[in-house]
């Protein structure tokens, strides 16, 4: 059975990563018959500058036809302009939108190796292994009225926070489906002694906890969550939050590992099947998987970019998009083990330590994908 990737390499470091991700893929497929077809589309800046758009409508029929695709970053200072009506990163709110990417997941789980360079102390962040969902289409950045005007005091602004129960349901769902394969426990975080949207989304919540009574299950507050995370993180496994809070809680959560190069991303869609690996039939869901750091402009034609965190974006996809467990876990187990050998990018080496390549960290993770 063969399996469609779309590929969106996008702009500065995009294409440097994406080029390793690819050839760890292309070494898996090797081993294990995985069948993968790989087709690239241009978006971005580099779309801008060909086609005068972000997001060519090609772009979204690729992924829409494909079983998984792959995102490098998009942007740059040749695009910078914030007034400019073609921005680059419509192309990323323009495929969340087409594709309903409605759950944003980040993993959080730092690598023994690297405990050292969190700015966190080593005995709070060791064993640390979070999800954070994220609802990714709704809440204060799609609501209506969101516009600046002229009021009888003066400059005035509103923004709206709106969010239907269909909505909060399915985003929390897929919190507790997850869980349930992880540690069994789940955290929804609100500020609902204020907001009625957040007051909806307990309620919403407790629904769907109520039809997950072998997971654990919890609110929190986003104020007492923001502590929490820095002050007590290993006890959390799976954390679902709204669009706003989860953006702000994603970038504090990123901060455990220490370095941004190693974080991958999904977001995941409501398009499901099922995906025969192996002889045994795997549930899959469609998703859109990047690393969360972006285009690095300043290092970007070096070749110096660490291309571990797309390497693991495409691990996240091997198990949840093609069902390929088994390869997703030799790919994640290939770089923790590139890592424990001491080897690393210019971003995680300390002075003094021998900094590897793009190409040579990618080789280094080949190597080491064991059939
Ligand atoms: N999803 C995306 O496509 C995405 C996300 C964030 C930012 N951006 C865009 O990227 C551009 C640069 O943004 P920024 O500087 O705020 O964030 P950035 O993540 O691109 O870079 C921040 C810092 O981290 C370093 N860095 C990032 N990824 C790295 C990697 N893989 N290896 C080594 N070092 C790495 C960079 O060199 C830079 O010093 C902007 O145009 C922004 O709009 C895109």
């Amino acid at each position: 059975m063969s399996a469609k990737i779309a590929v969106f390499p996008g702009d500065g470091i995009g294409p440097e990563v994406t080029a390793e991700a690819i050839a760890c893929l292309q070494t898996l497929d090797q081993q294990a018959g995985l069948g993968l077809e790989f087709e690239e589309a241009i978006i971005g800046g580099h779309a801008i500058d060909e086609y005068g758009e972000a997001l060519p409508a090609k772009a979204v029929d690729l992924a829409r036809g494909a079983d998984g695709a792959l995102l490098g970053a998009v942007g740059g200072p040749k695009w910078d302009d914030p007034n400019a009506k073609v921005r680059p990163e419509q192309a990323l709110l323009g495929l969340r939108k087409e594709l309903e990417l409605f759950a944003n997941l980040r993993p959080v789980k730092p690598v023994d190796a690297l405990v050292s360079a969190s700015t966190l102390k080593e005995e709070v962040v060791k064993g640390v292994d979070i999800l954070v969902i994220r609802e990714l289409t709704g809440g204060i950045y799609f609501g209506e009225p969101s516009e600046r005007r002229n009021g009888a005091k003066g400059r005035e602004a509103v923004d709206t926070l709106f969010y239907t129960e269909g909505e909060i349901e399915r985003v929390v769902e897929v919190a507790f489906d997850l869980a349930k394969g992880r540690n069994n426990k789940v955290t929804s975080v609100d500020k609902a002694n204020v907001l009625s949207s957040s007051r909806l989304w307990r309620e919403v919540a407790a629904e769907v906890a109520g039809k997950h009574p072998e997971v654990k299950f919890e609110n929190l507050l986003v104020d007492a969550m923001a502590m929490h995370l820095i002050s007590r993180p290993r006890e959390f496994d799976v954390i679902v939050t709204e669009n706003m809070f989860g953006d702000i809680l994603t970038d504090e959560a990123a901060m455990l590992p220490g370095s941004m190069g190693l974080l991958p991303s999904a977001s995941l869609g409501t398009r499901r099947g099922t995906r025969e690996v192996g002889g045994q039939s795997r549930p899959v869901i469609f998703g859109l998987y990047e690393p969360i750091h972006g285009s690095a402009p300043d290092i970007a034609g070096k070749g110096v970019a660490n291309p571990l965190a797309m390497i693991l974006s495409s691990a996240m996809m091997l198990r949840t998009s093609l069902g390929a467990d088994e390869a997703a876990a030799r790919l994640e187990g290939a770089v923790e083990k590139a890592l424990a050998d001491g080897l690393r990018t210019g971003d995680l080496a300390r002075s003094g330590e021998k900094a590897l390549s793009t190409s040579q960290m990618g080789n280094a993770v080949r190597e080491r994908i064991v059939g």
